[in-house]
């Protein structure tokens, strides 16, 4: 089977990285056309810049990385430094990227790259705040009809909320987004806190990481280190959440992942709800199914492939 061609749309991120990483390990089932990088966990400054540290960690500066939207379609930007630090990688010292910056802007790339590849051909992967393809949709309306399938890392339904009570950070970063997204029609693979809240890193998952012996290894160890500090504060948990590299793992190995054909709402009104996805798991609402809701995975497969997947780099 050929490679299936992917955009990334990233905030890195250190769950992004392991993602992107993932990605560039897995070269016979992903063709990465392009990595897009929005306002989320960091400013654009750094989120751009970090989706090129992470390709070049990788041994791949050739990989195309755009900078797309830089705040919310109506909303003022929220960020998580207090997740993933200042320069959104906190953990290992990294040096500056060496590779350019694309010219072109995120949008118009995936504008363009759905009008140019065969229809039907192209799957989304956006792992933050939606607001560049959002902004696409908008844009081009044309395009929706030609994407393959979106799979993207948002939202959370029996886990409730990470950065409200009741919405997930990249759904509540810009609702008005995640409902373009949602409302759009285009295939939808949701992996929500309900399924990555059982993708946890563990001692044993982590230095598996560090034994591969290779930078890209030391690096994600490094990284999980940083990043599950904040989550095993806060819940309690013996290891942190790797959310977003379960898109590029659902892509590898969907039967690592269960889930349901539901229909998924964002809340974008509410005073306390705001970001919420109403995903109707018991189907009692009588709207139409949008999205494959993800709720659970064999974790011990998913750290399985990642290790061999980033011990290739
Ligand atoms: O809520 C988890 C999501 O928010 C992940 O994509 C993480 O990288 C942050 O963007
Ligand atoms: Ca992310």
């Amino acid at each position: 089977m050929s490679p299936r061609k992917i955009i990334i749309d990233t905030d890195p991120g250190q769950d992004d990285a392991v993602a992107i990483l993932l990605a560039l390990g897995s070269p016979d089932e992903i063709d990465l056309l392009g990595i897009t990088a929005v306002a989320g966990n960091v400013p654009l400054p750094l989120t751009q810049k970090n989706a090129r540290i992470v390709c070049e960690l990788a041994g791949r500066p050739d990989v195309k990385v755009f900078a797309g939207c830089a705040a919310p379609l109506k909303r003022k930007l929220v960020t998580a430094e207090h997740v993933h630090g200042k320069t959104g990688l906190d953990g290992p010292q990294l040096a500056d990227p060496v590779m350019p910056l694309q010219d072109q802007h995120a949008v118009d790339f995936i504008i363009d790259t759905l009008r140019r590849e065969p229809s039907g051909t192209v799957t989304l992967v956006p792992i933050g705040p939606l607001t560049n393809i959002a902004t696409a949709f908008q844009r081009a309306p044309d395009i929706i009809g030609r994407v393959q399938e979106i799979v993207l890392m948002g939202g959370a339904y029996f886990e409730v909320g990470n950065i409200t009570p009741s919405a997930e950070f990249n759904i509540f970063v810009d609702p008005e987004a995640a409902a373009i997204v949602f409302d759009a029609g285009a295939p939808m693979v949701v992996m929500s806190l309900d399924v990555t809240h059982k993708a946890l890193t563990t001692r044993a998952r982590v230095e598996a990481f560090r034994a591969l012996g290779t930078e890209p290894g030391r690096m994600v160890a490094e990284w999980t280190d940083f990043f599950e500090r904040f989550d095993k504060e806060k819940y309690g948990s013996e290891g942190a959440p790797l959310h977003d590299p379960c898109t590029i793992a659902y892509l590898i190995r969907p039967e690592l992942f269960t889930g349901r054909h539901v229909n998924v709402e964002v809340e974008t009104k509410g005073e306390f709800t705001s970001g919420m996805t109403v995903a109707d798991w018991w189907r009692v609402s009588g709207r139409e199914p949008n999205a494959l809701w993800i709720g659970d995975l064999d974790a011990e497969g998913f750290f399985a492939l990642l290790s061999e997947r980033i011990g290739r780099l």
